[in-house]
Formats: structure tokens, C-alpha cells, sequence
């Protein structure tokens, strides 16, 4: 495991949120970084060596996962997937979505599509699927709930990212995105600990964070 793994999963919070059980979880170290969280340690020594303190992402490539079977095309433009009278414990995710050298993305097209609270997909409408661009600063922000979980699978976000500048022999990032301390997560054949969100406990609704890195300077 890189140190940068390490620091990963070391940093680690614990919340009890709704009818599931969000605990540990894993900061994203890129996002750390980019804002600005350096210490004062590692300040002083890039100012001794005259070094620019550019953070860099390359390392933290995020990785691709399968669509699935419930891709569906042209979701809505929104940044809220909560409808009236729909159950769930609410969520707010937001994040950045980033180069290989740690500068935001800006115009990036994000698609998000998960379950309903009782694990099932709208194949037929757009609940629960949504897209969005990020600002100018690469952020992007969902309100949205915990999806439910069904046969197979532990709980998970699909999100697919187009970079404005992607070349057009380059495929989007498709991935998914998994809840911390999900009983079902070391058991299910997609998960990637790298692919955890941080949740932190906000209240009546859990904030969770995840910063994407997209390959290349896109
Ligand atoms: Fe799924």
C-alpha cells in the first residue's frame, strides 16, 4: 500500500445516519490537497527548495468500473434527485472534479443514476438519474439519498464524467461511488476502497465528499 493509501485510510470518522450505518471513512487525500490543507512543515520545506507547492493528482487516477445493465442516456439537467414522496435518508455528495495535475475541471459533464431506497432502478422514467456540469471551479454538488441495496450488490452511486476538453478517442470515466462501513462492501465483486466517499455526519442529512481525477490534463 502507497503512503498516499495509507494516509487514505487513516483518516477515519465515525457516524451513525438513518436506517444504515455510515462509520469509518476515508478522506480523499487529493482533495486535501487541493484545498489547501498542506502543513505548515510541508509549506517551509517547498519554500527552502524554491519548489512551486503544486499538488499533484497523477497518482490518484480515479478508477473506471462497469455502467452496468441501468445506464440510461440523457438523464435531466438537475443537481437534486429527491422528488416528492419518495423515502430515503437524505445525502448532499459534492467534489471536484480534477486533472492529473490537480486543476479543477471545469464544464464537466456528470451523470448520476442509483436505486431507490428499496434498491430498485427507474428503467422506465429518470428517478434517481440526474446530470450536471461542474462550475468554475470544478465543483459539482448532488442532493440526492442513500440508495437502497439489491441481490448482488452493496450500496453504490453510478456516476459517469465527460471533461469538455476529452478527446474524442477517449472514453468518459464511468465508475461507482460506495458508502464507508457497508457490511456488504468487502463481499461484493466491484468494490474499491479507492471508489469510497467520505461522509461526515451533517445533521439531519450526511455530507458526503468524493473528488474525481480524471486520465490526463482534459
Ligand atoms: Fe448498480
Amino acid at each position: 500500500m502507497s503512503p498516499l493509501r495509507n494516509e487514505r485510510h487513516s483518516r477515519r470518522v465515525l457516524l451513525k445516519t438513518g436506517p444504515f450505518f455510515l462509520g469509518s471513512l476515508a478522506i480523499a487525500a487529493c482533495g486535501q490537497r487541493f484545498s489547501g490543507a498542506s502543513s505548515p512543515a510541508t509549506e517551509s520545506s517547498a519554500q527552502a527548495q524554491n519548489l512551486p507547492a503544486t499538488p499533484a493528482c497523477g497518482d490518484d487516477l480515479t478508477p473506471p468500473q462497469t455502467a452496468g445493465p441501468f445506464y440510461r442516456l440523457n438523464s435531466p439537467e438537475r443537481t437534486s434527485l429527491v422528488e416528492p414522496g419518495f423515502t430515503g435518508t437524505p445525502i448532499m455528495l459534492t467534489g471536484q472534479v480534477l486533472s492529473t495535475s490537480c486543476q479543477p475541471i471545469a464544464g464537466a459533464r456528470l451523470e448520476f443514476w442509483h436505486t431507490n431506497a428499496q434498491g430498485e432502478y427507474d428503467n422506465v422514467g429518470n428517478t434517481f438519474r440526474g446530470s450536471q456540469f461542474t462550475d468554475a471551479d470544478g465543483r459539482y454538488q448532488l442532493e440526492t439519498i442513500a440508495p437502497g441495496i439489491y441481490p448482488g450488490r452493496t450500496r453504490h452511486i453510478h456516476v459517469r464524467i465527460k471533461s469538455p476538453n476529452q478527446p474524442t478517442d477517449r472514453p468518459a470515466l464511468t465508475t461507482q461511488l460506495y458508502f464507508p462501513d457497508e457490511p456488504l462492501n468487502e463481499g461484493d465483486f466491484l468494490y474499491q476502497p479507492e471508489l469510497l466517499m467520505s461522509v461526515q455526519d451533517g445533521g439531519d442529512r450526511p455530507q458526503a465528499q468524493f473528488n474525481f481525477v480524471l486520465a490526463g490534463d482534459v
